[in-house]
């Protein structure tokens, strides 16, 4: 149906190559951009979808010719497969644009509902920060042997400079961009297409989204740092040089959500004439996968009330000391991931929660303070509300995943937090009723890097002593560490779920960078308990 110049440059034709995402049983959303330079409104963009590499055993082929929508969406382009693929199966997938071929992506299936299958295993995905280092860890994640990615959020940076980089961080050459409004943030939806476009030209990133099919939430970096939802003006807010303008603010983050959904391969709901911006888009959806594994997704961004104001001590951190009704998903979405957990049948219930779920001190007793506040330690009302519920339906196998800290941490869950967070001794005293894996950031600042900790002397001093004085801090946490840069590889069986942190080496811009596993941690089915394999996987 399309013929093919063998010799052509794919990268000429779609910059930003291909990317899968969206999967259920009978399908997967594919994805492309054309390049605006040889589009050509009369010719139809071909996609092929195959069950071997060569590309000569078709499923499905189809095209796309309606051009207006293509211009339209800065020439992005989604095919939605539903309906024409088999469950749990791997394809090959290329576009064909003007004799031109994309280069060769794979996608995958979920199991069908009733399926019984053997693994499940996730790419763990957060806080990529094209500006403070380069993305081999992205070459690494294309490599593994994994059935999807789960990206937990700041997919982007929504800045053109230093601003979310600190005192530790460096310089990475061929990383500096400008954003066409002139601004050094994010100021229109052009703004917004570019840093997306950037981001999607690095060769790593492309490779990862080529090799595996995306599962993909957002933080505040996708729409602007620390972003909340106003109550008293209606309106989003957060950290932007307008940030306190609500006409401004809604539009901008209405322009963060629409290149969100041009560019991110995702099967969420979403209408861009919608007139509340909390209704037009709706990113929070489950994944089962056969009856293994149940995975709930959280927009933690779009409903969450502001920060609190108080400097976070023991005597004003913990649900007694809130205001009441404060809320980080709204009522809505709370209910839903309330039945979601409580009600799942699959082995393992699985929360992909952009921010830390547990608490996290730092210091003793009077002298305490709880520096993450845009966690869930800003809103523990409704954190034990959560957690109550989980703990009465004894929801077994609970796990959670996130990112947003830009550390690596295995630690418990409790059903709830008493002890100085609500007044009493200590900080961890609840019954544990599963676990949380952080992933760490693929390039973010970490805590090493904002206080210039990360090399020599100064990283091999305090590196282990961080990682011993956090849990000594928190008993509820197993293994922390600030140090790294990388992504977690997260396995479920019918036996246990395995984490893997794994650190690249984010300073070269080289796919032989080095990968070395910082941490790993095994928690068999059945049990609340987090076993060190680190020694398996070094
Ligand atoms: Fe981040």
């Amino acid at each position: 149906m399309f013929t093919i110049d063998a010799d052509s440059d794919p990268d000429q034709t779609f910059p930003q190559s291909v990317a899968s995402g969206g999967p259920t049983p009978d399908g997967v959303i594919l994805w492309t951009r054309i390049a605006p330079e040889v589009f050509d409104p009369a010719e139809p963009l071909g996609v092929q979808v195959a069950h071997d590499e060569a590309m000569t055993d078709l499923v499905y082929e189809g095209a796309v010719t309606d051009a207006d929508q293509i211009r339209a969406h800065d020439y992005t382009v989604k095919i939605d497969l539903a309906g024409h693929l088999d469950a749990a199966e791997s394809y090959y997938y290329r576009f064909i644009y003007r004799g031109v071929a994309s280069r060769r992506g794979r996608c995958r299936t979920l199991p069908d509902s009733d399926a019984t299958p053997d693994s499940i295993r996730f790419a763990v995905l957060a806080c990529q920060n094209y500006l403070n280092g380069y993305f081999p860890a992205f070459h690494h994640v294309a490599e593994e042997d994994v059935d999807f990615l789960v990206h937990v959020g700041d997919f982007i940076y929504e800045s053109d400079n230093g601003q979310f980089k600190g005192f530790g961080s460096y310089d990475y050459a061929g990383r500096e961009k400008s954003l066409p409004s002139g601004h050094d943030r994010v100021w229109s939806l052009a703004d917004y297409r570019y840093l997306y476009r950037t981001y999607r030209s690095d060769r790593f990133l492309q490779e990862a989204l080529e090799s595996h099919t995306l599962i993909a939430g957002w933080d505040d970096h996708e729409m602007v740092n620390d972003v909340y939802w106003d109550r008293r003006t209606n309106a989003p807010a957060g950290d932007h040089p307008r940030g306190d303008d609500p006409a401004f603010m809604t539009e901008l983050i209405a322009d963060a959500m629409h290149a969100w959904w041009e560019y991110m391969p995702a099967r969420v709901e979403y209408d861009p004439n919608g007139d509340a911006l909390q209704e037009r888009f709706r990113l929070w959806r489950t994944f089962e996968f056969g009856d293994l594994v149940t995975l709930a997704l959280t927009d933690e961004r779009l409903f969450r009330d502001p920060p609190r104001e108080a400097i976070p001590t023991p005597d004003n951190v913990g649900p007694h000391r809130e205001p009441p009704g404060r809320t980080m998903l709204g009522d809505e979405q709370r209910e839903w991931l309330v039945e979601t957990l409580t009600e799942s049948e699959t082995r393992w219930t699985v929360w992909a929660d952009e921010v830390l779920t547990v608490p996290f001190r730092i210091g003793s007793g009077p002298f305490s303070l709880y520096p993450v506040q845009g966690g869930w330690d800003g809103y523990t009302r409704e954190r034990q509300r959560i957690t109550e519920a989980v703990a009465a339906a004894d929801v077994d196998n609970f796990v959670t995943l996130t990112g947003d800290m830009h550390s690596y941490v295995a630690a418990y869950q409790q059903a709830s937090y008493p002890g100085r967070v609500t007044g009493g001794e200590g900080v961890a005293q609840g019954d544990r009723i599963g676990v949380e894996f952080m992933t760490p950031a693929i390039t973010s600042l970490n805590v090493a890097e904002a206080l210039h900790l990360t090399r020599g002397w100064r990283k091999r001093l305090t590196e282990p002593l961080l990682s011993w004085l956090v849990p000594l801090m928190n008993p509820h946490i197993e293994f922390f560490d600030g140090h790294s840069w990388g992504y977690s590889v997260v396995e479920f069986t019918g036996d246990a779920c395995t984490y893997v942190g794994y650190a690249v080496d984010k300073t070269t811009n080289e796919p032989t960078a080095d990968r070395s596993v910082v941490a790993a941690y095994r928690v068999p089915s059945g049990v609340v308990d987090l076993i060190d394999v680190t020694d398996e996987y070094a």
